[in-house]
């Protein structure tokens, strides 16, 4: 890295402290970091812009939230969230399980977004691909799939997470352009917003929804014929009650005590089925390993703790009038759920 954009960049973050040289360090060293965002492409919006949200109401809730039209969020996610909105970035502090698993996360959606058919740049793999990071925190995920090239939009309901991630996306300039955040959810989006993305990420996000079906419809309505889903969560399984809450939160603090809540994770077989019986198809299943004493996450075939899952929106939409019923996202937009 050249001395003068290491100055300029320490200048823009001085605040920062001694976590800076860490912080630069880990943008300019990460294997996720590519050429393409020294070229500082600018992204123009295609068809329209993903946050035009009509209508929304611009007043907040107590705990921060916006106040929308929501049947996903779940107020009482959103007062745990709020506690922890200024420590996204603290690699060693809560959120660092999630910091650990970009090392395979990251990857593994870059690969699954360069086997289908875009037009990938050498250097930029995902270049022309747009993503929407739902829940996307304080930008963790959102970052590293900036930098790959993708044209990001990182919504999440809780708006100093926002704003987490909207000040650390501004001490790398490079990432003006590729990420755009909004305080919102996908009901606030969803309407304006039809198949406009190519790939929807959801990572660590549906074990906190509400109504799973709903945010997995919302998300086949933004998607693309064709786009990808991608998920990460937990299994609801006694092991993953044992190592998830019991272990991590109760006994080696790893995430503070309730952070998760064993009623709201969901099976692989669960989430299949919500997914295809709404018209997906799944690609890919994957277990997920994470290691407290070494920090990293690795990826195996049992998914009776962590997994992920990547599920493609069928693009014959027409198919189910033949065979003599409606599907969600055909029906008239006026009797959809959200509406
Ligand atoms: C465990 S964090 C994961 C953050 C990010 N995806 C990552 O992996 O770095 C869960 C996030 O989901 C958000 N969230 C909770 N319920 C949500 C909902 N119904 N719709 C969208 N985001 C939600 C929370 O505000 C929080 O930021």
């Amino acid at each position: 890295m050249s001395s003068s954009l290491l100055s300029r960049l320490c200048a823009a973050s001085p605040s920062r402290g001694a976590g800076s040289v860490r912080w630069l360090h880990r943008v300019y060293c990460s294997a996720a970091y590519q050429p393409c965002v020294q070229k500082k492409l600018l992204f123009t919006r295609r068809r329209s812009d993903p946050l035009r949200l009509s209508g929304l109401c611009k007043q907040l809730c107590p705990v921060g939230m916006m106040h929308t039209t929501s049947h996903t969020v779940d107020p009482l996610e959103m007062k745990k969230f709020q506690a922890w909105s200024s420590k996204w970035w603290d690699e060693e502090g809560v959120y660092s399980p999630l910091h650990a698993m970009n090392e395979i996360r990251v990857p593994f959606i870059r690969d699954i977004l360069m086997s289908k058919d875009y037009s990938h740049d050498v250097g930029c793999p995902l270049a022309g691909v747009t993503l929407l990071d739902v829940g996307c925190g304080g930008g963790i995920l959102s970052e590293p799939l900036g930098r790959l090239g993708a044209t990001v939009t990182g919504i999440d309901p809780l708006e100093d997470n926002i704003k987490t991630a909207e000040l650390h996306k501004s001490y790398d300039p490079t990432l003006e352009h590729m990420i755009q955040y909004r305080s919102c959810s996908l009901e606030d989006i969803v309407d304006e917003n039809k198949q406009y993305f190519d790939a929807v990420v959801a990572s660590e996000v549906i074990e906190h929804v509400v109504d799973k079906e709903l945010f997995i419809q919302n998300c086949f309505h933004l998607l693309k014929p064709g786009g990808s889903l991608i998920i990460t969560t937990i299994n609801k399984t006694k092991l993953s009650y044992a190592l998830g809450i019991v272990v991590a939160e109760k006994i080696m603090g790893l995430v503070p005590e309730g952070t998760h809540d064993w009623e709201k994770f969901i099976s692989p077989e669960e989430l299949e089925r919500i997914l295809e019986s709404n018209g997906y198809v799944v690609e890919t299943l994957r277990g997920m390993l994470y290691n407290p004493l070494s920090g990293s996450w690795s990826w195996i075939e049992d998914t009776s703790i962590n997994y992920a899952i990547h599920a493609v929106k069928t693009v014959a939409q027409k198919q189910s009038t033949d065979i003599g019923f409606e599907r969600e996202w055909e029906k008239p937009k006026a009797a959809q759920a959200f509406a």
